[in-house]
């Protein structure tokens, strides 16, 4: 089902809007000119990535700084700070992404 979201000048270049469908918390951004949508909760310990940052295709999350892909939603890399946690720890599932797109100045995502 398509949502209509916001309007595209509520998310400039390099920017990030949390949004509330169906309750859950949608995490809008838009980094080097690509909009991407996904679960605003982290897959590894469900920190808010709103609080992280993206670079380029990537975004790392603040709690511990585990980076993923947001085009394929994968866990890319763990920072050597965290070499001598438990494995059990350190697993974390993909994120959890939805299609988004821009018509007249207005922004629709699937759920
Ligand atoms: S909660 Fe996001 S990296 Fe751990």
């Amino acid at each position: 089902m398509e949502y209509k979201v916001c309007k595209s000048e509520e998310v400039p270049d390099n920017s990030m809007k949390v949004i509330s469908i169906q309750g859950s918390n949608i995490l809008v951004c838009r980094s080097n000119n690509q909009l991407f949508a996904l679960d605003n909760s982290c897959p590894h310990r469900g920190a808010s990535l709103s609080k992280g940052e993206t670079k380029g295709t990537k975004i790392i999350c603040y709690m511990h700084d585990f980076e993923y892909d947001l085009i394929s939603g994968k866990l890319l890399h763990i920072p050597s700070k965290w070499n001598d946690q438990n494995p059990n720890w350190k697993k974390s599932d993909n994120l959890l992404l939805f299609q988004i797109s821009e018509k007249n100045g207005q922004i629709y995502i699937q759920l």
